[in-house]
């Protein structure tokens, strides 16, 4: 049975996080223009508005996030009128949170499109054949059919206009709502479990259109805009150079999580791919090498990667671990290759660091959302290291905060290393 889709409170004002919040992006959804899309890898708004409202009071704050997500750091930035910039290198979370910065535009302009989208809809005939094989499962086929209807409706009017960007937004964020299987936003989709309750898809767009024109409604245009940018946080192109005192991020962790799977509905609905398979080609061959599945012993050659210069600060720690990792995985059926993702990740995260110091000021502060991990139950000192590679980029200290532990909780956990995640705070 359909239900109401919830909407949370309009113009909810950050004052406080709780700190084992911090990290994650449940609190954004009681938030305007933030809860447009649900980006569970995101961090919390309210800790970013503490930590930019803190730092003001020494003086003038310029702001950057090289792992921009869907934008929370920009919009709060905006919010506080701190400059800021954000790089983000997924080509669809990096589309969501334009599309959010896209808050300013003329309300009334969104409304007509919306009703514009809803009208040419009625007059198409829905059809589902050709979505991907994922997309049927997860779609009942009256639900795909209408929904088809909406996409090729938007497609139809779409012109890279503001409104019809905003409106691209509003039919991507009702796809999870709308289907009727799980599609936890952290396991990415789960075809053979059935939810409860979902959405009609036009009565999903309605009250999602209507809760983005509410909230574009309630939310001031404000004295600086943020600027985002389609990049790499490796290189940081497009980013000036010394021009940054605060950087607040959460990269990637070298945890296996895969974030070009992670909007695999997304896109299929989109048809902008038609599987798992071209999942590289749009969008991991873009990221830092953070998952098992970004690496081959045909594409990394590991002891070229181990040899980099950029890794001199943890070579001999680095290499015994991928050492030991290399053996270890002889022993499990999945064979991954995390030994190489190790290596990968370290290199990829090195040269961000590099990049960091050529746009940072001198006496910039870096904050860095991030866990330590354990492939195969090795554990990594990712903090250590991080802080280690930020130093031999050109910082000068580094420091942990931790927020919480990880991996104590479950009956199933693959294995019995603890874990925590918290803040890595670099000084230069
Ligand atoms: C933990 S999420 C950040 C979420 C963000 N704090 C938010 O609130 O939405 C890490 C992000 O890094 C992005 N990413 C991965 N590799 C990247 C790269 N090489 N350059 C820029 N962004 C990258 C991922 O696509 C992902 O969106």
């Amino acid at each position: 049975m359909a239900k109401q889709l919830e909407l949370p409170l309009e113009g909810c004002e950050a004052l406080s996080t709780p700190l084992n919040t911090s990290s994650t992006f449940a609190d954004n959804m009681k938030l305007p223009v933030h809860r447009w899309f649900r980006y569970s890898a995101g961090f919390s708004a309210m800790w970013v508005e503490s930590l930019i409202t803190q730092a003001s009071k020494q003086g003038n704050v310029t702001v950057l996030d090289p792992f921009a997500g869907s934008g929370t750091t920009l919009l709060v930035s905006e919010k506080l009128g701190a400059q800021c910039y954000g790089v983000e290198a997924h080509p669809f979370i990096v589309r969501v949170a334009r599309a959010k910065l896209l808050y300013k535009t003329d309300v009334d302009s969104y409304r007509e499109h919306i009703l514009h989208i809803l009208k040419v809809a009625d007059n198409i005939q829905g059809c589902v054949q050709d979505y991907p094989k994922l997309i049927r499962k997860c779609f009942k086929d009256s639900s795909l059919e209408c929904l088809d209807k909406l996409r090729k409706a938007y497609l139809q009017l779409a012109d890279n206009s503001p409104q019809s960007e905003l409106a691209w937004l509003t039919l991507v964020a009702i796809l999870r709502h709308v289907s009727h299987v799980g599609t936890a936003p952290w396991q990415y989709v789960l075809p053979n479990k059935s939810k409860q309750s979902y959405l009609e898809p036009i009565v999903a767009f309605t009250l999602m259109a209507e809760t983005i024109a509410s909230d574009m409604i309630t939310t001031n245009a404000k004295s600086v805009t943020a600027q985002i940018i389609q990049s790499d946080a490796r290189y940081c192109q497009g980013v000036p150079d010394n021009k940054f005192n605060l950087v607040i991020t959460s990269p990637p962790y070298a945890n296996n999580y895969d974030y070009a799977d992670a909007t695999r509905l997304e896109m299929c609905f989109l048809q902008e791919i038609s599987g798992w398979g071209d999942l590289q080609t749009a969008a991991r061959q873009y990221l830092i090498r953070s998952c098992s599945q970004h690496v081959t012993s045909k594409n990394v050659n590991l002891d070229e990667v181990l040899a980099s210069r950029e890794l001199e600060a943890i070579q001999g720690a680095i290499t015994e671990v991928c050492y030991k990792l290399s053996q270890e995985r002889l022993l499990h059926g999945g064979k991954k290759n995390y030994h190489l993702m190790i290596a990968c990740y370290f290199l990829d995260m090195a040269k961000v660091w590099i990049a960091l110091r050529r746009v940072c000021q001198a006496n910039a502060k870096i904050c860095f959302v991030i866990g330590d991990s354990a492939p195969y139950g090795i554990y990594i000192p990712v903090i250590e290291w991080l802080g280690l590679l930020a130093c031999s980029a050109g910082f000068k200290s580094f420091e942990f905060k931790k927020i919480r532990d990880r991996n104590v909780k479950w009956k199933n956990r693959k294995h019995q290393v603890p874990l925590c995640e918290g803040y890595l705070w670099v000084d230069g």
